[in-house]
């Protein structure tokens, strides 16, 4: 019995996965939403350094990853496997469950895989200051551990709901020298709009991301950086995916099913692309991404040409979305609770290579206690999402007496979430379906894409 793989550091993979390379349909290309014309890279300039946006835009199978970011990645990757034996047992299934223990970063999360290159990029092209946004926390604190890495200035604009909730990860924001503000903020026009409606306005991460964009645009030396749903973000995430793969092949397994939750889609996506490419190639999996009952983008969302924030500053994307002025109510999984989906997810969705899952917050924080109470580790409320349908696919494996092979991403600890455990243990939570008529108004006006 085997519990944990390990990779050598050795065998860390040394490219990053572009999936663009191998879609049965390309990506239909953002636009101008003044326009409608597809954008070019220099019309990004501004906001990202050209560098990235030569990422954001190759078609390039493999892109090499630069030694020093390498260096940086070796502090905790190659991240173990393992296998839930003890959470196998306790369900009763034949079922193989394995899950990438993701949690082992320094901030706790999948999220400093694509925080060290982006910042690193950065640096390379003469960047000192970098502004974002962060739901839950965790990608703000990635963001503020790579700046202090790379020795750049970090400026971190926080959703109001989650600053207030989390005032654990605004100190590990500091500790590593950022500056973190709840969004919205009086220091942006955004924000200060958003202020005027509503002194105490619960934020959203499309409010924060216009707020951070602003910040990058109008400030000296300074991009914005984004911690989802962009292709160069998604292709950083894949080494999750390639050293999976080696550890699978390590442990004699390949996966029927694997799942991972979406927020942006990066930690589904970095999983999940890798195998992805085989499945393209013949391979029969599935693929499955979960999200939230309360913000059920693919669920329930249109596949349209949205912008990527509130405030409408963004390029329009093609991506399933709930409307970019969607406010999603403020349950405790803070990283899930955004309008739209990384637009790579989205297509793949349309092309039936990923299916989609929502689930409600009361049975994803019953998931969690569960995966506490036999593996050990608690798992951010994110992750509970994922854990939540590998339950239930588990359970179906029982009843159909078939020994499937499940790999999870499991995204990140939920030490710094304890309250919302405390909320769920004291029976304080409760379940919300965001309504279908909401959901049809906010999206009815946007430009369907066939
Ligand atoms: C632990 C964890 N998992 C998952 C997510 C979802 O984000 P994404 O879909 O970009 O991986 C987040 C976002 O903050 C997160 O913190």
């Amino acid at each position: 019995m085997q519990k944990k793989i390990f990779l050598n550091e050795k065998d860390i993979p040394k490219e990053w996965y572009n999936i663009q390379a191998d879609m049965p349909h390309p990506l239909p290309p953002p636009l101008h939403p003044g326009t409608g014309e597809p954008i070019t890279p220099d019309m990004l300039a501004p906001i990202f350094p050209m560098n990235l946006i030569e990422q954001e835009v190759s078609t390039e199978r493999w892109i090499k990853i630069p030694e020093e970011v390498l260096e940086k990645l070796l502090m905790w990757r190659p991240s173990p496997l393992y296998r839930a034996y003890a959470l196998e047992k306790f369900l009763g299934t034949p079922a193989k469950i394995y899950f990438k223990n993701e949690g082992v970063s320094p901030p706790g999360s999948h999220k400093p895989n694509t925080a060290i290159p982006q910042v690193y990029y950065n640096k390379v092209f003469g960047i000192k200051r970098i502004s974002t946004e962060t739901g839950a926390g965790q990608w703000g604190s990635a963001l503020a551990f790579a700046c202090n890495q790379f020795g750049l200035e970090s400026k971190v604009y926080m959703v109001r709901v989650s600053y207030n909730q989390k005032p654990y990860r605004r100190i590990m924001m500091e500790t590593w020298g950022s500056h973190c503000v709840p969004s919205p903020s009086p220091d942006t026009n955004a924000g200060r709009k958003f202020l005027e409606g509503n002194p105490e306005h619960p934020g959203s991460l499309g409010i924060a991301i216009s707020e951070a964009i602003e910040d990058a645009v109008t400030s000296k030396d300074t991009r914005y950086s984004l911690g989802s749903v962009l292709n160069h973000v998604l292709m950083h995430q894949t080494i999750i995916g390639l050293e999976a793969q080696k550890q699978m092949a390590i442990a004699g397994d390949y996966p029927d099913i694997v799942i991972g939750c979406c927020g942006g889609g990066s930690n589904f996506a970095g999983l999940a692309f890798p195998y992805a490419r085989d499945k393209i190639h013949g391979k029969n999996l599935r693929l499955i991404a979960v999200e939230p009952t309360s913000c059920p983008t693919m669920t329930k969302g249109a596949y349209v040409y949205d912008f990527g924030d509130t405030a409408q500053t963004t390029p329009l994307l093609p991506m399933y979305s709930l409307g970019s002025g969607f406010i999603p109510p403020g349950i405790h999984a803070g990283g899930l609770r955004y309008h739209g989906m990384a637009p790579l997810v989205s297509r793949l969705i349309t092309d039936g290579l990923i299916e989609a899952r929502a689930y409600n917050q009361l049975e994803t924080f019953a998931a969690g206690l569960t995966f506490a109470r036999t593996e050990g580790f608690i798992p951010a409320p994110e992750t509970n999402h994922a854990i939540a349908c590998v339950i239930e696919e588990a359970k179906k494996a029982k009843e159909e007496g078939k020994e499937k092979v499940i790999l999870l991403n499991w995204s990140g600890h939920g030490i710094i979430d304890l309250a919302a455990y405390d909320a769920y243990i004291s029976g304080k939570l409760t379940d919300y379906a965001f309504p279908d008529e909401e959901i049809k108004k906010l999206t009815e006006k946007l430009k369907k894409i066939a």
